[in-house]
């Protein structure tokens, strides 16, 4: 039986201290739930830090994570932030691969396995986004796309090191949009990701990875999504924001 993990990506919003009081919040309202399903907050970088030691201060399993990490080791590369960097601030999963990066930061799939390798190397999650655009949508390519945004980039890691990813499935036209996939949509996506793994890695690698869906997951539509046979949780943008709204998602997924 897959735990759920509900992740909650605050990308480039927030300030030091709107941020900071939301982790509280967020900590302490997850308690009654922490035992059903796993949560974790990727805060941006600058925040990271402090919220993995009051989670540590406050004896809570909630999870920090990170937007993002550079593919390199180390050295002159002004302005990134390595893996192993991460993990010694108590960092434990990472995106890679978010539609917005892909998009704004032109990430391709060469740098997109080597950032999967960076963080492997030393013990970090990456949660893999991938995703297919609305004109893919709209032409029935979505799961070409989808195969191929896998095959070849995470599909090249051996069976030991794939069994510790976690995918996200993140269609581009339900980010931030406001249109969601239906909870059939998800699940047809998700149950043939799982097949791919099945047809790559075997049965028991498939049945123990987590998909997370993510787009537009709010407090209405999320006990739909969470209760398809494939979704194993949700990886929350704009909802995951607003205190009432994450934590209901929470609780919708701890049902
Ligand atoms: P929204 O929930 O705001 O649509 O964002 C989803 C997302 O991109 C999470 O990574």
């Amino acid at each position: 039986m897959r735990k759920k993990l509900l992740a909650g990506n605050w990308k480039m919003n927030l300030a030091w201290n709107e941020a900071m009081t939301l982790f509280a919040n967020i900590v302490s309202e997850s308690k009654p739930y922490l035992d059903k399903v796993d949560i974790a907050v990727f805060p941006p970088s600058i925040y990271q830090r402090q919220c993995f030691e009051f989670a540590k201060q406050n004896k809570s399993a909630v999870i920090v994570g990170a937007q993002d990490c550079s593919a390199q080791n180390g050295g002159a590369f002004t302005g990134e932030v390595s893996a192993q960097m991460l993990r010694s601030i108590g960092v434990s999963h990472c995106l890679v691969g978010h539609s917005e990066r892909r998009e704004y930061h032109h990430e391709g799939s060469r740098m997109l396995s080597e950032k999967v390798e960076r963080l492997l190397e030393v013990g970090l999650i990456p949660v893999f986004c991938c995703g297919e655009s609305l004109q893919d949508r709209d032409n029935d390519n979505q799961t070409f796309v989808i195969d191929n945004q896998l095959d070849g980039r995470i599909f090249e890691l051996n069976a030991e090191l794939f069994s510790k990813v976690v995918i996200a499935y993140e269609p581009v036209w339900a980010i931030g949009t406001g249109r969601t996939a239906t909870a059939e949509q998800a699940q047809d996506m998700h149950e043939f990701i799982r097949g791919l793994v099945q047809s790559k890695y075997g049965a028991e690698i498939a049945q123990n990875l987590r998909i997370l869906y993510g787009g537009s997951m709010n407090e209405s539509n999320a006990a739909e999504l969470l209760n398809q046979p494939d979704v194993d949780g949700g990886l929350i943008g704009g909802a995951s924001l607003k205190l009432d709204a994450f934590i209901s998602i929470i609780k919708a997924a701890a049902l």
